[in-house]
């Protein structure tokens, strides 16, 4: 493996600018317009045994756990099946209850990742069934799962994971959307959810296109030893993810918070050597989220907003970062990916090896 694209840039880079195209890739052929849902026919299951899943339990490390998390919501919000998401290493540590009605899907860019693997092969010897949600063929995870869902990102070499990620967020939102067509989903907002799903890599090339100002504000916080990343509900696994890659690349502290946390605990590090990166979108919660917005300038911390054209932050001195707004449901894509680029700048800015950040390995096959 050479460092690079071999043209001077990271790979990181290039995998970023891939986006638009590999989530045109993992959507491909799945859609279906006249009735407003997906097919996945990796999954082998029919609708009555679709409609039977009583819980949804996602398992995966890293920023696949991130995403599973934003995964489980997509789930709960379109199918309305009770689901979540846990690192899989904790979850094969800590000997789980293996329920028969429940779909496990093990999410992994590498289908190698040793937790996720074991994970699986607790459940299965449990006699539960796993799909998997993974992005390299035939890989350990795919061979062990009982189907799912190949993502068709392309090859992902740059450590921190990019266009994995977000074809990993398309693939959920394919199986949330399949789960809720056999349940209470109406056809109409099937329809508005094909069509969002449609819209995103064009949305995804318009985030691209904001580069430069995202860099700016990179070069900013990468001033600071440490930061914040604070989001609500669908927004928080956007600021786990967020400060995911900021941290592993950039080799500064930064803590993911859920926004209503903030006032128990974290409110006392807030000053204005401590800046906050929050996820405010435009949905049923944008007033509660710039609510805490004032608690943290109250404090003097200073802001980079990541939000929509729509959304009025008032008298509030922030930086903004606007991103297109897609179907409520379905926003948490396109608030990934200015982090995927502010972590990147971040550690450009610092002169860091973007794609060989210290210590880790792209996927960790031993114990
Ligand atoms: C490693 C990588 C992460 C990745 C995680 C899971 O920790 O550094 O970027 O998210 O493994 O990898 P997987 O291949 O299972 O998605």
């Amino acid at each position: 493996y050479e460092h690079g694209a071999g043209d001077g840039r990271p790979r990181m880079y290039t995998e970023i600018l891939e986006q638009p195209e590999s989530v045109d890739r993992t959507l491909r052929g799945r859609l279906d317009e006249r009735f407003g849902t997906a097919h996945l026919g990796g999954l082998d299951l029919d609708a009555r045994e679709l409609r039977a899943i009583r819980r949804v339990k996602i398992l995966g490390c890293g920023s696949a756990y991130y995403v599973g998390q934003m995964g489980a919501l997509l789930v709960e919000e379109l199918a309305r099946i009770p689901a979540d998401a846990e690192a899989a290493s904790e979850f094969r540590y800590r000997n789980p209850i293996i329920e028969p009605d429940t779909l496990y899907v093990a999410v992994s860019q590498s289908g190698e990742t040793i937790d996720t693997l074991l994970a699986v092969e607790e459940i299965k010897r449990k006699g539960g069934r796993v799909i998997g949600l993974v992005n390299v063929v035939g890989s350990a995870v795919a061979r062990a799962c009982d189907g799912g869902i190949y993502l068709h990102a392309g090859p992902e070499i740059a450590v921190a994971s990019t266009k994995a990620l977000t074809t990993m967020y398309v693939g959920f939102a394919l199986l949330a959307l399949q789960l809720g067509r056999v349940r209470d989903l109406s056809v109409a907002d099937g329809k508005r959810l094909v069509a969002g799903l449609q819209k995103l890599p064009a949305q995804i090339g318009q985030v691209l296109a904001t580069e430069d100002r995202i860099a700016e504000l990179a070069a900013t916080l990468a001033r600071s030893e440490s930061m914040f990343f604070v989001g609500r509900v669908r927004g928080f696994p956007v600021a786990r993810e967020g400060a995911q890659k900021f941290k592993e690349i950039s080799y500064r502290h930064a803590e993911a918070y859920q926004m209503s946390e903030l006032k128990h605990g974290p409110l006392a590090l807030i000053s204005p050597d401590v800046p906050t990166v929050a996820i405010v979108p435009d949905d049923e919660l944008t007033d509660r989220n710039v609510a805490a917005l004032h608690e943290i300038a109250a404090r003097g911390g200073p802001l980079v907003v990541v939000t929509h054209a729509g959304v009025d932050l008032g008298a509030l001195e922030v930086e903004r970062i606007d991103v297109p707004k897609n179907e409520t449901e379905l926003d948490p894509l396109l608030l990934t990916v200015p982090l995927q680029l502010l972590a990147y700048h971040a550690a450009l800015v610092l002169g860091h090896d973007v794609d060989k950040p210290r210590n880790l390995a792209k996927s960790v096959t031993v114990e």
